[in-house]
């Protein structure tokens, strides 16, 4: 199958790319990115037997897909992500991220094509307990611009109903190691700080917070799952490694390095309480998750062995 991948440059779509020649189903992939988080550098020295092309679009344009014919699936990564900082910039991500959502839903519908949709579990708002996909509403309250954008998005594929075949998936807080790897969220934000030797922030009152995190080996194996076993069955899916708190995020980076400093700051979004997200519904369908992010971490330290 031909498959067609938006936002291929960023954290999670580069280590995609990097592992795609373990889907043996896929025999080709189309890779877009509009290259504006400028990580050029996570196109070189991919492996050929990917068989992959690459081609600079920005998805705001709606005949940016105009052209691509044969794709059998979209994978749609493409977006701006920085959940904090969407406070700031509310205007360009409603414009960025709605705009592009359109045009892969357009080029989705009219070629017949499936579609991965992913979203976040930041659309999920204050509990004490655990979350699932069918929490009640007043559950849903996303607090960020980033999550209002991706609770919209879903529910823009619910209400097309079998126009489309598609998942979606809400994932944790990535965690890990790719070519295109970012900063800005908290695992690998707490492990450039140790590195760097400064205070690793947390939001005042999160330090005991549980919080959703997934390996990024994790949404890999969700993606060759969905390819091999053809599951799209225009349902929301929740898609976690495990929950933790900022405290037992900390034990895990002191494993590794021993002096960590702990200071706290204020941000839009800590009024989130405590919540633990369920992944009993994939695991339900044969998708069972359960990465410790040990390696992740390890790995993120790992990147910066030679700075003093
Ligand atoms: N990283 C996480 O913790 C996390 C958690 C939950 C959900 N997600 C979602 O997963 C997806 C991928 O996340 P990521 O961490 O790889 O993000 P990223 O920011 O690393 O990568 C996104 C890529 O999209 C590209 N892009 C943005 N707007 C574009 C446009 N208009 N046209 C073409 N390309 C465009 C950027 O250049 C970038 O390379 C996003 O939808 C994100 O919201 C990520």
């Amino acid at each position: 199958m031909n498959i067609l991948i938006t936002g291929a440059c960023g954290h999670i779509g580069s280590y995609l790319v990097e592992n795609l020649h373990k889907i043996k189903k896929v025999k080709k992939a189309f890779l877009i990115d509009n290259l504006e988080s400028n990580r050029l550098d996570t196109l070189f020295n991919y492996k050929k037997k990917n068989k992959i092309e690459f081609f600079k679009r920005d998805l705001t344009d709606p005949k940016s897909l105009k052209g691509f014919k044969n794709i059998n699936l979209v994978i749609h990564l493409a977006s701006m992500t920085n959940a904090a900082k969407s406070f700031k910039l509310r205007k360009e991500m409603y414009s960025n991220n709605l705009n592009s959502f359109k045009t892969v839903i357009n080029f989705c519908k009219k070629n017949r094509v499936k579609l991965i949709h992913v979203s976040t579990t930041s659309v999920y708002t204050k509990n004490t307990s655990l979350v699932d996909e069918n929490c009640e509403k007043k559950y849903l309250k996303p607090q960020s611009p980033y999550a209002k954008i991706k609770l919209i998005e879903e529910k823009i594929l619910k209400n097309l109903g079998k126009k489309l075949k598609y998942n979606t998936f809400r994932l944790g807080t990535i965690a890990g190691v790719s070519k295109g790897i970012r900063f800005h969220t908290a695992v690998n934000n707490f492990c450039l700080s140790v590195a760097l030797g400064e205070s690793i922030k947390v939001y005042k009152t999160a330090l005991h917070q549980f919080r959703p995190y997934l390996s990024l080996g994790d949404v890999f194996k969700l993606f060759k799952f969905t390819i091999e076993k053809n599951f799209y069955e225009n349902d929301i899916y929740n898609v976690v490694s495990n929950n933790y708190t900022v405290y037992e995020i900390i034990k895990k980076i002191r494993k590794y390095r021993k002096n960590i400093k702990i200071s706290n700051v204020y941000s839009p979004i800590m009024n989130h309480l405590s919540y633990h997200v369920s992944k009993k519904k994939l695991s339900a369908k044969g998708l069972y998750l359960n990465s410790n992010l040990d390696r992740d971490i390890a790995n993120t330290l790992n990147l910066f062995k030679n700075i003093k």
